[in-house]
């Protein structure tokens, strides 16, 4: 990947503030900067890189790195139409314990990803998400759904995110290619920045269907990130006993079968996600935003990654755009593998995993050292 060095900061100045007066103004200093307004930036001295205006929080020399990132220079990455790719990606990583799959909602339009702190509307070109009506989205999704499919293991599951514009259709589409026996759950995810209406309901949720590829699927409900405290009332009510160990408990008989709950493990979430705010993914005010458009937060993949995979197993994400789902999953200890078919979302994802592994590799060296 060719680099430019854009400069350095001086001792006064971190490294954020350098970035955001340089690139800022960059509109007014001519094309020398404005060709580098949608590159990532990375460090020379650590090597992190972040996409767009997401910085590195030492002073040092940053260089700039066009945004177009050399195509398949990760071969867990595929540049190209997922129907393609995934078969490619299921030969070489597969199969799959988890898909996550967030296509286009079929909204009608273009949609554009942000340049360092500008308004997307006027941002590079990203994907297209007109399809021109329904049936013809669907006719879309029907066959890359199939090879999605294909791709999982025996006890895989694919979550698929709309919204309701299209999730209903595509239930009966997934019951179709699993099965409906197989229909495993849904998710109402709560973004927090929904559309409030005059003229009719509200839409402040979007809904993740979960499939599972045969009769049972992997899933992880002791996992603290699928748990949530006891509400208080029912800690000082119900939760009397204490073990030899401190732990405050609970025992309860069901069906003749005596099971025991600690305080300390917390319960069960629901199927309404409230605390993964996609604000997170998408003001430029957080480090893990990269611009890209309809970005998902990483508190969402986490969950759903750490919900439905075992540690080593493989996470495919068939249109991965800025790659969230892929960065989690690598940060996790998972197998990572995805396509997209935007040259933006490739070279965004690319860097963003990119980070990931320096990161990890730079914890390594300091480990060791
Ligand atoms: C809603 S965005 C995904 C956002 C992603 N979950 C994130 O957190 O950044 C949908 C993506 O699907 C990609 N896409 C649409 N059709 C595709 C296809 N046939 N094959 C691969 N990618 C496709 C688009 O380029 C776009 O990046």
């Amino acid at each position: 990947m060719s680099r430019v060095v854009l400069g350095r900061a001086t001792p006064s100045q971190t490294l954020r503030a350098w970035c955001i007066r340089v690139l800022g103004t960059a509109g007014r200093q001519g094309p020398a900067l404005r060709r580098y307004r949608a590159s990532a930036l990375q460090c020379i001295s650590c090597a992190e890189t972040w996409p767009f205006w997401r910085l590195c929080r030492t002073r040092e020399t940053i260089v700039a790195v066009p945004p177009v990132a050399p195509i398949n220079s990760n071969p867990r990455l595929r540049f190209g139409d997922c129907l393609t790719e995934v078969p490619e990606l299921r030969r070489q990583f597969g199969p799959f314990q988890l898909a996550y799959m967030d296509p286009p909602f079929n909204a009608g339009g273009t949609r554009r990803a942000r340049q360092t702190k500008g308004e997307r509307a006027t941002g590079t070109h990203a994907y297209v998400d007109y399809w021109g009506g329904l049936d013809d989205f669907l006719a879309m999704l029907r066959p890359r759904l199939q090879v999605v499919y294909e791709a999982l293991g025996p006890q895989g599951s694919l979550w698929l995110h709309l919204d309701h514009r299209a999730i209903h259709d595509c239930k009966v589409l997934l019951d179709e290619i699993f099965g409906r026996s197989h229909f495993a759950g849904e998710i109402i995810w709560v973004p927090g920045n929904g559309g409030k209406r005059r003229n009719g309901p509200s839409v402040t949720h979007q809904t993740i269907l979960i499939y599972a590829k045969g009769d049972t699927l992997i899933w992880n409900g002791d996992d603290p990130s699928l748990r949530e405290p006891f509400a208080d009332t029912s800690l000082k009510m119900h939760f009397k006993n204490v073990d030899s160990a401190g732990r405050q408990f609970r025992e309860r008989v069901i069906n003749g079968k005596s099971y025991r709950y600690y305080a300390d493990a917390g319960r069960r979430i629901g199927s309404v996600w409230l605390d993964c705010p996609a604000m997170s993914a998408n003001t430029p005010l957080t480090n893990e935003t990269t611009g890209y458009p309809t970005q998902k937060p990483e508190s969402l993949l986490e969950r759903i990654v750490r919900a439905a995979t075992l540690p080593g197993g493989a996470v495919l994400d068939p249109m991965h755009g800025s790659g969230t789902t892929l960065a989690v999953a690598c940060r996790l200890g998972r197998n990572y593998a995805g396509s997209d078919q935007s040259s933006v979302a490739h070279a965004i994802a690319t860097a963003r995993i990119a980070a990931v592994h320096a990161a990890q590799t730079a914890a390594k060296e300091r480990a060791a050292s």
